[in-house]
């Protein structure tokens, strides 16, 4: 099972945003998306996640077509995005926050609050569930917002930079979360992260974008090696 991105196209008035874009995310595998600022990661992500209607191109769930599908459409075919800057209900708990997503699918609240802290233990966050949104760390934030998108059981789960702004241990141990997510729920997981060392850690294939188009597609260490993308995002050091 694949979602696939294929001759995707967005513009914003005159700017070619994504430009003829084509992407394969498996099931069961994590794909890096990475490139410069403005390189098109996210507004990609918001065609694949059906936040954006691209002016060409298609979006496939295997052979099926979900590029007109309304944006409920997505979550319902497994596809589940998160956002660059997450967006809690920082006056609920971190319990009620998870609980909120669960009763959003249409369960029980009895059923939704005993969902929301099984995978808040998943998470490593179980001691958290009775804090107060408001008060947790970066790192606690994003994984009560991956716990959210969990929720609607995702096939394909899309983080838009889920490490941003964490220090090196938030972010390894929001590695192991991901890895383990995958595991655990079998789907494909698209990262789109500027942090380099995670990105090289986590993913099995990286997809470099830069003004829009893809650049390179491989492993890690053919990413790293590669001369475009260190001439194009990285500089000459940068992937050391
Ligand atoms: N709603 C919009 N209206 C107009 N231009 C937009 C809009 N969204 C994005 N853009 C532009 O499209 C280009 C791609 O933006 P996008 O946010 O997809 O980049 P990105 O790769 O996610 O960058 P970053 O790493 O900074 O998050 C940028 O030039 C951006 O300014
Ligand atoms: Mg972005």
């Amino acid at each position: 099972m694949h979602l696939q991105a294929q001759g995707v196209t967005v513009r914003f008035g005159g700017l070619v945003a994504v430009d003829e874009v084509s992407l394969r995310l498996e099931r069961g595998e994590i794909l890096g998306l990475i490139g410069p600022n403005g390189a098109g990661k996210t507004t990609l992500v918001n065609v694949l996640s059906g936040f954006q209607r691209p002016l060409a191109g298609t979006i496939f769930v295997d052979e099926r077509d979900c590029t007109g599908l309304p944006r409920h459409g997505f979550p319902r075919a497994g596809i589940v995005r998160t956002f660059q800057a997450v967006r809690l209900f920082r006056g609920l708990t971190v319990g009620e926050n998870v609980e909120a997503g669960y009763v959003a699918q249409g369960l029980g609240r009895a059923q939704a609050r005993r969902r929301a802290l099984e995978i808040l233990g998943e998470l490593r966050l179980a001691d958290k569930a009775h804090h107060v949104a408001a008060g947790l760390s970066y790192g606690e934030e994003r994984r009560v917002g991956l716990a959210r998108a969990l929720a609607v059981n995702p096939r394909f789960l899309l983080l838009d930079e889920p490490a941003a702004g964490l220090a090196a241990a938030e972010a390894d141990e929001l590695r192991k979360v991901i890895v383990e997510v995958r595991s655990k729920y079998d789907c494909g997981v698209l990262v789109i992260e500027h942090n380099m060392a995670l990105v090289m850690n986590l993913c099995e294939r990286i997809q470099v974008l830069d003004s829009g188009k893809t650049i390179a597609a491989g492993t890690p260490a053919q990413i790293r090696s590669d001369a475009r993308v260190r001439r194009a995002y990285l500089g000459p050091d940068a992937l050391q």
